[in-house]
């Protein structure tokens, strides 16, 4: 006889954002601008650090990996909770939510690396600035840029792995708008205390050792900056901070609200909230925060357009 208890999930359905009808209509519209926004926005910077030479520079091809990594992270997860929201397609195979939920983890984890790249990028500039065309050498970038893809990969691999491998029976109700590690432990049957010790130690590890990190880079670089005597020097030494500590804050604030906190039931209905804001707002705001905030970017895009109004006239 088959037992009914032991029927195996082949696939989850996305709850999503909200189960209010009369609020779906506003949040399509609401989470499909800033869709739009991160995918131009990042596409924007990439172009414009690419097309300027002058622009060709440890911080900007880090800069530059970091708009290529938002425009995938906001695709990951957007466009799936976009269509549940109007076209209440909410199914997803086994398969894509445990891919969507390496890529999300792998792209989330990389982000932080990459942020700690560019404050020690930061530090070697302002702090070492005759020693930092050897210190930030090509080589050294490449290097910094390919170990947080990588460790962001294996990092990810290890959380999807572990989750992939949970027995899944009867429940398949995500309380949440994409494939992530606590709602998926919640629906696991069979305890998973250890899988969530595991998730809460190796992500605060990350989270923590980056932040700290980059704390560290910024304690220098303000203890320099002190020792700057002019007001002029100073300002303009820090103005290249501003906006990468900006992000940061906006990253790490975001982060440590969702993932360092134990997984009640309140707190997964809190989690969908504080995750709308890494998933759809940080990545289109980071653009945003770059090419208002620094001067080299604005010329840049302001060229960009020009040479687009330029070959048009040629046609
Ligand atoms: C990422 O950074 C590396 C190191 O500077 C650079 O060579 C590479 O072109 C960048 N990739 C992207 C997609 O921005």
């Amino acid at each position: 006889m088959e037992k009914l208890n032991e029927t195996f999930v082949t696939e989850f359905i996305l709850l999503g954002i909200t189960n209010l009808p009369q609020l779906q209509v506003v949040l399509f519209v609401t989470f499909l601008m800033f869709y739009l926004l991160s995918f131009f926005g990042n596409l924007s910077i990439l172009t414009a650090v690419i097309a300027d030479h002058g622009l060709h520079t440890p911080m900007y091809f880090l800069l530059c990996n970091l708009s290529f990594l938002d425009f995938f992270y906001a695709t990951t997860t957007v466009p799936k909770m976009l269509s549940g929201l109007l076209l209440e397609d909410k199914k997803i195979s086994f398969q894509a939510c445990i891919v969507q939920l390496h890529i999300f983890h792998f792209l989330g984890s990389t982000e932080a690396m990459l942020l700690t790249s560019m404050s020690y990028d930061r530090y070697v500039a302002i702090c070492n600035p005759l020693r930092y065309h050897v210190l930030m050498a090509r080589a050294m970038c490449i290097q910094l840029a390919l170990t947080s893809w990588l460790v962001g990969f294996l990092y990810s691999l290890s959380h999807t792995i572990l989750t992939s491998r949970l027995p899944f029976c009867n429940m398949n109700k995500i309380t949440h708008f994409y494939c992530d590690i606590k709602p998926l432990l919640k629906l696991a049957c069979t305890d998973t205390h250890i899988n969530e010790s595991l998730v809460n130690i190796v992500t605060g590890t990350v989270a923590l050792g980056t932040f700290i990190l980059i704390i560290i880079s910024y304690i220098f670089i303000a203890t320099h900056l002190q020792n700057i005597s002019s007001e002029q020097g100073r300002s303009k030494a820090f103005s290249t901070c501003t906006s990468h500590l900006t992000v940061v804050l906006l990253y790490y604030g975001t982060a440590f609200c969702t993932y360092l906190r134990p997984a009640t039931k309140d707190s997964l209905e809190q989690d969908r909230m504080t995750a709308v804001l890494f998933t759809v707002i940080t990545p289109a705001l980071n653009p945003i925060i770059y090419a208002l905030r620094n001067k080299d970017v604005k010329r840049a895009l302001r060229k960009l357009l020009l040479n687009g109004q330029y070959i048009k006239q040629l046609y």
